[in-house]
């Protein structure tokens, strides 16, 4: 069996303990891995480091795969965020977060099943923003060519190579009209020129999430820029019973880091309750990215028991507080383990 070696990185609030969650639920998965640990976030700087310390960033373009808890980003003041930074540095220019209804987690609708691809290196994320004279601020929306249509052609080819039927571009471009308009130029000349046979269409971004919240079942895989990616990814978690189950991964041609949509949850931070279920999904698309990159078919079969015993845990009732359930992080990390056994 090859071993692996992952980064780690815990991050601030609830990551320490999510993250100790998962690697003691991969750990009884035995899954090939060995964990290099590092820091980044306010832990990093409570240490006396950089925000964002270069040997993180190293460690990661050493092994090509990270795990990583959320980072704090103060509201308002301080540093930009560390998350945005390590996506540019590591041009990690794809964010997938697969969304999806699990059985024992009632909401309103049952069968949701998308994907969401977000461009992760610029749009209003630039972090170009001025004073401009007292009382008038600015704040720059970057999008090029290159980086809408590498992120087009990525959510093409992902929506080939699962068998899913269609991209629907979320955008404001009768607002934004040079850069939004781009955008959605670079997803249809894509669509027509390589991916003529996926399907295709595009939404007005107030519309389409009305349309969202009517019926999530007529949508598939969604493209978006990176503020509108952000935002609807937490719209659509709401969708299937919160920020406590719904994965990602940040990937790029080189390197790929996994982890949570959700931040660092500072109200829940230390009491033991948050949910580890988002960052154990991002360790499954892990497993499997390790997989198809590195033709190791044993990570896709933890992968594949460490999902059904998640999803067996739900479906025995087995939930975190944030679910309707009254687990706390660690017995919900053994009610998992239990039940990779059988
Ligand atoms: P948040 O996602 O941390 O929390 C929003 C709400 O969801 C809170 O009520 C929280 O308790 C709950 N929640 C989140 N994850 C949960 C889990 N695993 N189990 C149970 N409940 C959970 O968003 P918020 O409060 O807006 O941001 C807090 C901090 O996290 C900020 O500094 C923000 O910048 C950072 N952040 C970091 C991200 C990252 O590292 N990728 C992503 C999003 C936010």
């Amino acid at each position: 069996m090859i071993t692996h070696r992952v980064v780690l990185i815990p991050g601030d609030g609830i990551g320490p303990e999510v993250t100790d969650a998962v690697k003691q639920i991969l750990t009884a998965a035995a899954a090939p891995i060995e964990w290099v640990q590092h820091e980044a976030g306010m832990t990093a700087l409570a240490h006396g480091k950089d925000v964002l310390p270069a040997e993180t960033l190293d460690a990661i373009r050493e092994h090509h795969v990270a795990l990583k808890g959320p980072c704090t980003t103060p509201v308002g003041k301080g540093f930009s965020s560390i998350n945005v930074q390590l996506r540019k540095k590591l041009n990690l220019y794809a964010a997938v977060r697969p969304v999806r209804s699990l059985e024992g987690v009632p909401t309103r609708f049952s069968n949701v099943d998308l994907v969401i691809v977000r461009e992760n290196t610029e749009g209003l994320y630039s972090g170009i923003e001025n004073e401009v004279t007292a009382g008038v601020v600015t704040s720059t929306k970057v999008a090029t060519e290159t980086a809408c249509t590498r992120i087009a052609r990525w959510a093409f080819r992902y929506t080939q190579q699962r068998q899913r039927r269609k991209v629907t571009v979320f955008h404001k471009a009768n607002i934004m009209k040079l850069t939004d308009g781009l955008f959605i130029r670079c997803a249809k000349q894509m669509h027509e020129r390589e991916f003529p046979q996926v399907g295709y269409q595009e939404l007005i971004i107030d519309a389409g999430c009305m349309k969202m919240i009517q019926d999530p079942t007529q949508f598939d895989v969604l493209l978006l820029e990176n503020l509108y990616g952000d935002v609807v990814s937490d719209l659509c978690a709401g969708l299937v019973g919160g920020l406590g189950v719904v994965p990602g991964a940040n990937i790029g041609e080189e390197d790929a880091v996994f982890e949570a949509v959700h931040g660092s949850a500072p109200d829940i931070a230390g009491k033991g309750i948050a949910n580890p279920l988002a960052l154990l999904m991002s360790a499954v698309m892990m497993l499997n990215h390790l997989s198809d990159k590195r033709g190791d078919s044993d990570c896709r079969e933890i992968a594949r028991r460490i999902k059904t015993a998640y999803d067996r845990a739900l479906a025995d009732g087995q939930k975190t507080q944030d679910l309707g359930g009254t687990l706390g992080t660690a017995q919900f990390a053994q009610a998992v383990i239990e039940r990779l056994k059988g």
